[in-house]
């Protein structure tokens, strides 16, 4: 794709990452892209670099749009690899430019590619002059990394957010009222899911500081996926409720099965908990991935964990899913637990454990069926999805 000038005089310059499907875990079927903008001032500024091995699409953009020794700054709002592992490359290409970057930025490029570099440490409130452009830059720990900031440019109004309000979308169309806007929500939703749950209290107390920072952005340019153009205030309203635990009556029914009977009894728990009006997601581990499963709990209220017991524990993929899960730490959620076993327990236990340990809310019921479950089991895991939905009906 070539570069593309987002607004007079700043271009995007990254690239598209069409192919890639698993993002340290998180599986990304819609690819990405590792954005970067180049700013043409009286000084010359690139916000962000790509990952390593789109580098020479990274120069290409460049040069087509300045002479690489031209360029006096690099922004690095992030270390993670996908947005700096070019960074040597490319420093070395524009050879007259400065490494700007928070104080962290700086330790975490030197403990990742040594310190042959020439830094200039900036924090929050601290501006760079490039021209008619300035930069602002917002130190926003946790927002991805330790050493995560925002860029502003002030007279044009973007925020180069790096990985906040990004999504793992890969498009030949660089803006968000260019792409469905179902498709848009949902894997925005799905990359706050799996990569900022964690930092939910944080994402809030930053939108808060921005806002009273007077920054009222009117183009939100992050470093994944499409820019927001349109209405940012709709991705910033989303973090907002995300962060929030905003939630519906919806149940997420996460599971496995070794020979059907957790299955019989994930289906009869759902038609109990559908009886009730309420929405129900079904994830068969297997069939789908965590990154789904997750995403899915994003605006529930509740999920009913199954497994089945395998040598006195919880299944393998169960047992991944709780790791998975209980890192990320989803708020407000009711968590609760069923399965079937053999001559002995565990499955139940070993998740109700993981659940304790990460601090969920926890229903105080658990079901668990002996070998195959009859009409009367069945008939229990119907009233325990229907006991589920109750309460989170009751819940505000
Ligand atoms: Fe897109 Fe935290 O890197």
């Amino acid at each position: 794709m070539p570069q593309i000038e987002i607004a007079k005089n700043i271009f995007w310059v990254g690239v598209v990452d069409w192919n890639i499907r698993d993002f340290h875990g998180y599986i990304t079927n819609r690819g990405t892209q590792y954005n970067s903008y180049l700013i043409r001032d009286d000084k010359i500024a690139l916000v962000d670099t790509v990952k390593q091995n789109f580098t020479e699409g990274l120069l290409s953009n460049i040069s087509e749009t300045t002479k690489p020794e031209d360029v006096g700054y690099i922004i690095v709002n992030h270390v993670e690899p996908d947005h700096s592992g070019s960074l040597p490359e490319v420093a070395k290409k524009l050879k007259n430019a400065v490494i700007v970057c928070s104080e962290r930025g700086k330790d975490a490029i030197t403990e990742h590619y040594g310190g042959a570099f020439r830094f200039q440490t900036v924090k929050t409130g601290d501006e760079l002059k490039l021209g008619n452009h300035t930069l602002r830059f917002i130190e926003a720990p946790m927002l991805h990394w330790p050493d995560s900031m925002f860029t502003y440019v002030v007279e044009n109004k973007i925020l180069m957010c790096n990985d906040a309000f990004g999504q793992h979308l890969a498009s030949s169309k660089l803006f968000d009222d260019d792409i469905d806007p179902a498709i848009l929500m949902e894997e925005a939703g799905r990359y706050f899911a799996n990569i900022l749950t964690p930092f939910a209290q944080l994402i809030t107390r930053k939108i808060q500081e921005v806002v009273k920072m007077g920054i009222s952005p009117t183009i939100i340019a992050p470093s994944h996926g499409v820019i927001w153009r349109q209405n940012p205030a709709k991705i910033i309203q989303a973090y907002l409720d995300w962060s929030a635990g905003k939630a519906k009556n919806k149940i997420v029914i996460v599971y496995d099965t070794m020979w059907g009977s957790t299955d019989k009894m994930a289906r009869a728990i759902s038609e109990g908990a559908i009886s009730e009006g309420i929405e129900v997601k079904i994830c068969k581990l297997r069939a789908a991935t965590n990154t789904e499963a997750m995403t899915e709990i994003l605006d529930a209220k509740a999920v009913i964990a199954g497994s089945p017991t395998l040598n006195n524990q919880m299944f393998p993929t169960m047992a991944s899913f709780m790791n998975y899960a209980t890192g990320l730490k989803p708020k407000d959620k009711l968590w609760s637990f069923f399965g079937s076993y053999g001559w002995g327990k565990g499955a139940v236990k070993g998740m109700i454990d993981e659940a304790r340990k990460a601090g969920f809310e926890i229903h105080e019921d658990t079901l668990e069926v002996r070998f195959v479950p009859e009409e009367e089991d069945l008939s229990r895991c119907f009233h325990f999805g229907k006991q589920i939905a109750l309460k989170i009906k009751a819940k505000p």
